[in-house]
Formats: C-alpha cells, structure tokens, sequence
C-alpha cells in the first residue's frame, strides 16, 4: 500500500516538475526549485513593499556600499510559485548595481532575463521590477534626507 502511494507522489511530483520545467523553461524551474534570494535581509539601507494588481505582495530589500552600489539584495512574496521566480530574479538583478543601473530593472528586464515564462504570469515580473523601483526610490529619499 505505502509503495502504491510513494509510486504515485512520485509520479504526481514528476508531472508537476515536467510542467514547470515547460511552463518556465530551465533557468526559471532551477530558481523555483531553489529560490534564491529570499529575505528576509538583516541591515537593509531600504525595504519596500508593493501589493500587485493580483492582490500579492512583494517585498524588497537592497542594501548599498559606500559609492551607491547594491552589495546585497533580497526578495519576500506571498505569491505563487512565478512571484517567486520573479522576485528571485529581480533581486539577482539589483546585486552589483549603481542606482542609475537599477532604473534599468523593469518588468521587461526580468522577463528577459529568465527567458521563458507563461503569459498570463507576466505581470508578476512587473510587480518584482516595480518592488525594486520602490527600495530604489525608499533608498534615494534616505539619502536626500541624509538618514
Ligand atoms: Fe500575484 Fe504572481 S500571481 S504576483
């Protein structure tokens, strides 16, 4: 009985992974497999937090060195499994960045760099470029203050 039932999970697991692997292609099944990424981030020099037309929220944390580059970068959704995709990537994206370079993070930007990804999920690309636009835009209000 217990081999019927490993038999099927087995089965029911492969499936889901076969149509994932479909639905994202490589790069975005591996991220789903492995979120990586994912906030929490301790010290965070900003941190937004942006609901999506779809009612999910996502969260962004960027922390920055001394000459305004991203040196660490992390992500938190409530979402489904492509908000996390999303949100992984977008984080992933914003390392290394000046804050000119991370206006260039936008929800094409994402789509792009995980390659293939189900239509009908576009716009959690776009919720994940809009979060990094809000740390972004948290971050430069800091500063003008000079907190
Ligand atoms: Fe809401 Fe993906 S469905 S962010």
């Amino acid at each position: 009985m217990t081999d019927k039932i490993d038999a099927f999970v087995a089965e029911l697991q492969e499936q889901i992974f076969t149509e994932t692997r479909e639905a994202f292609g490589e790069a975005g099944f591996e991220r789903w497999r492995n979120p990586l990424y994912r906030g929490p981030l301790e010290g965070a020099d900003s941190h937004s937090r942006v609901k999506g037309t779809c009612g999910d929220t996502m969260e962004m944390f960027l922390k920055f060195d001394d000459k305004d580059r991203v040196c660490d970068a992390a992500y938190l959704t409530d979402g489904c499994g492509s908000s996390t995709v999303c949100g992984s990537f977008a984080a992933e994206m914003a390392l290394g960045k000046t804050v000119d370079e991370l206006t260039e993070i936008t929800g094409e930007a994402v789509l792009e760099k995980i390659g293939r990804f189900p239509e009908e999920d576009h716009h959690c690309a776009f919720l994940a470029a809009a979060t990094v636009q809000e740390a972004l835009s948290q971050y430069m209000k800091k500063k003008v203050k000079g907190d």
